[in-house]
């Protein structure tokens, strides 16, 4: 880094340590960071993303040291997850102290701790007094911004000082773990699966079942994720089947969709997306390639609404491993549209309420 760089964070620290708000980049997505002791910092954050007050922001901090101060009952299981994982793509719930303001959990007796691995990020974290709330960047129900450009097009004008630190490595936001509850929960898929944590412990983790079903009658235990967030302009219906079956489905419809007077977008894979037609076709990454479609998958959808499609169609993915973290953002953007295709080329049409989702 720089001289300069150093400097020019130095003082976006100070913004944040006065009051104000920074955007600004990590390896998952940019955040919208303001200083997580100071309730009038959280109250800006929510005004800024037009999000309801709440849905509780993440504090990132910058050294393992400095969770005693916001979190409280800290055991073997947080720090053993540290160790393994931070810095990294993981947040990890647990019982406030009372030096964090309700104003930044959202009236919660708990806080979501992160401890991101984006040099910038740490440095900025620092700088900023070593406690800084932010969530994602983007204008709430929004797709998350994996790049500075999508963060000036959504907090322009609203925000003192906006970060830029190329494309986020990983694309989609961070594993939350619950460590409040035992055995500990998983409240949203990430980078960090499930077997990667239960390893790490040598326990059981469980997964919240609002991520696994959509039929549940729960509520999801992280407040955020019960909004319909990362939501297209479009109609986005999910498709799932053999590869030909998809491609013969998609561009059957797509065809219909736009001799009826609709705008098509199709979201492929690399693999497939030469077979279809339509007004707009992306591929989001190879199927080999699990992270490339991560990576790619928000700006895809922000594409599509540039683009103002009004229908899009995309192929579905595994729900396994990290592809369980990228069905769970795809399945949100949908809003649980999915159309599954049997040997015989029947529809399944999925929103019906008894399907299990995966
Ligand atoms: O990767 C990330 O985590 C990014 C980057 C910027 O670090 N941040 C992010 O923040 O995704 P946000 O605010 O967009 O999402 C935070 C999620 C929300 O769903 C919120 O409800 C949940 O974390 N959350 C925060 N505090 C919580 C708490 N105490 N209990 C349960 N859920 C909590
Ligand atoms: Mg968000």
């Amino acid at each position: 880094m720089s001289a300069e760089e150093e400097a020019a964070l130095m003082q976006a620290g100070e913004v944040i340590r006065t009051g104000g708000l920074v955007a600004f980049p990590t390896e998952t997505v940019y955040g919208l960071g303001g200083d997580a002791l100071n309730p009038a910092s959280s109250r800006k954050i929510y005004a800024a993303k037009g999000r309801p007050s709440d849905n509780p922001l993440i504090v990132h901090i910058s050294r393992f040291e400095d969770i005693t101060l916001i979190a409280e009952k800290i055991t073997w299981e947080t720090k053993r997850l540290a160790d393994a994982f931070w810095p990294g793509p993981l947040t990890m719930i647990l019982q406030k102290s009372d030096q964090v303001p309700y104003e930044t959990t959202g009236g919660l007796d708990t806080v979501a701790v992160r401890m991101p691995s984006d040099p910038i990020a740490r440095k900025l974290i620092a700088y900023g007094g070593g406690y800084v709330a932010a969530p994602s960047a983007n204008t709430s129900g929004k797709p998350s911004p994996t790049m500075a450009k999508y963060v000036i097009e959504d907090m322009m004008g609203k925000i003192g000082v906006i970060v830029d630190g190329g494309e986020g490595e990983i694309g989609l936001e961070s594993t939350i773990i619950d460590l409040t509850v035992s055995p500990p929960q998983i409240l949203r898929p990430g980078y960090i699966t499930r077997e990667m944590l239960s390893e790490a412990l040598n326990e059981r983790v469980d997964t919240d079942i609002t991520i696994l079903r959509d039929d549940s009658g729960q509520a999801p235990k992280a407040p955020g994720m019960k909004y319909r967030h990362y939501a297209p302009k479009g109609d986005l219906i999910i498709v799932e089947g053999k590869p030909e079956q998809v491609i013969s489905y998609i561009n059957t419809h797509a065809a219909q969709d736009m001799t009826g007077g609709e705008k098509v977008g199709i979201i492929g894979t690399e693999e497939q997306f030469a077979h279809y037609h339509a007004d707009v076709v992306k591929s989001v990454g190879s199927r080999q390639d699990e992270d490339s479609i991560a990576r790619h998958l928000y700006t895809v959808l922000r594409e599509f609404d540039d683009e103002q499609v009004t229908k899009i169609y995309s192929e579905g993915f595994a729900a396994q491993g990290f592809g369980q973290a990228i069905m769970n953002r795809l399945l949100k953007a949908a809003g649980h549209k999915v159309v599954r295709l049997d040997e015989n080329n029947n529809k399944n049409e999925s929103k019906d309420k008894e399907k299990k989702v995966w």
